[in-house]
């Protein structure tokens, strides 16, 4: 049982973990001239990891999603997963990734604990993919997909950012593609950031189109728990897979919300948007700061704010999703 609670009455089994921001990729809606690298400090070392996410344990959190940029950069991504995974408490350790590097890796990162994978696969044709991306991977995502299929990883999911004009036409082949594979696909509402403001006025779409669209398709709305995540969640008899909508911008949203952040070089972030974050760092130094540790974590919790500041215009807070793992 978590004992991070709020104010609102949210808990907090899950922590979305940054492992950095450099990414291989140069997706238009977040880094279209790909990552530039500012030499700050360095990003938190294994140690600094076991150090966090014991104390996050402690408190009754038990999945950690590992996020970036771009996580599969990190060449010690194997060791942090086994880590993570023997912490006592954890019972899932997911990533979010691009998906180029999972023919390489999946196979040692499934041996080192990981449960379940998210990969981000905003079209299913390979130009529009290339275009969207800056990279011509997609045969390498769909040989990953098929790979971690083969293994049994727990839960796969797909992401696609929906985008006016660039692949909102393409809910008929993902309905296809769902028919005989049973995964997750979420079309997650474009969310305007720091750097992305002309580009969100272009591509935004409402994913109530999508939504339309499905139930007119006899899709239907499937029941989940009021802190199952953000995502709401359609089925079809007909069809193995489910798809999901991520539509931050609804107005009931956050009410759910299950999940805190800690940034690559340690902020703790209570929110994507409207929060500085801060700084667990200084605390993940030595085994015997872990009851200051988690004396931090709880009062820091005590201001999580009822909503995200998508609502508010605070974007200029978060420059991109990158800059502290989605
Ligand atoms: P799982 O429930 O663990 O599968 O997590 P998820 O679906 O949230 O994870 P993923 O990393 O695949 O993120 C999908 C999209 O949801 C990304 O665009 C995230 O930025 C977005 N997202 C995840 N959590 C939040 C949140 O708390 N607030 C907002 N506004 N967006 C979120
Ligand atoms: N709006 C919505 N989703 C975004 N992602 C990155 N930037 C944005 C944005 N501005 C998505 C990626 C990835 C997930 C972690 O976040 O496509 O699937
Ligand atoms: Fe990289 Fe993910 Fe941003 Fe694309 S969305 S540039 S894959 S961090």
């Amino acid at each position: 049982m978590s004992q991070l609670t709020d104010g609102f009455g949210r808990s907090f089994p899950y922590l979305r973990l940054s492992l950095t921001e450099a990414c291989n990729f140069r997706c238009s809606y977040c880094l279209p001239d790909g990552y530039q690298a500012d030499g700050r400090p360095q990003f938190l070392a294994v140690d600094e990891i076991a150090r966090l996410v014991r104390a996050f344990a402690a408190l009754g959190m038990h999945k950690i999603r590992l996020t970036g940029g771009e996580p599969s950069l990190r060449k010690d991504l194997q060791q942090i997963i086994a880590t993570v995974a023997q912490v006592p408490g954890i019972r899932k350790v997911a990533i979010t990734t691009n998906g180029c590097l999972l023919p390489r890796h999946l196979p040692g990162w499934h041996r080192a604990g990981l449960t379940a994978l998210n990969v981000s696969m905003d079209s299913l044709q390979r130009e529009r993919f290339h275009a969207i991306t800056g990279h011509d991977r997609l045969p390498e995502l769909m040989e990953g997909l098929n790979l971690a299929q083969a293994l049994g990883l727990q839960s796969i999911k797909l992401n696609a950012v929906l985008l006016r004009g660039l692949n909102d036409d393409e809910l008929p082949a993902w309905m296809e593609f769902l028919r005989e594979r049973p995964l997750g696909v979420r079309f997650i509402e474009l969310m305007r950031t720091g750097d992305n403001r002309e580009y969100f006025e272009r591509h935004h779409l409402r994913a109530d189109v999508v939504i339309e669209q499905l139930l007119a398709a006899g899709w239907s709305e499937q029941v989940r728990a009021g802190d199952a995540g953000p995502a709401r969640e359609f089925g079809h008899p007909d069809y193995r897979g489910r798809i999901g909508i991520i539509a931050p911008y609804a107005r009931d949203f956050c009410k759910g919300c299950n999940r805190l952040r800690v940034t690559a070089r340690g902020d703790l972030r209570l929110c994507l948007f409207g929060d500085f974050g801060v700084a667990l760092r200084p605390l993940l130094q030595s085994d015997g700061d872990q009851d200051a540790l988690l004396a931090r974590i709880t009062t820091q919790l005590g201001l999580k704010a009822a909503g995200h500041g998508l609502h508010f215009g605070q974007t200029g807070l978060t420059p991109h999703l990158a800059s502290i793992g989605g």
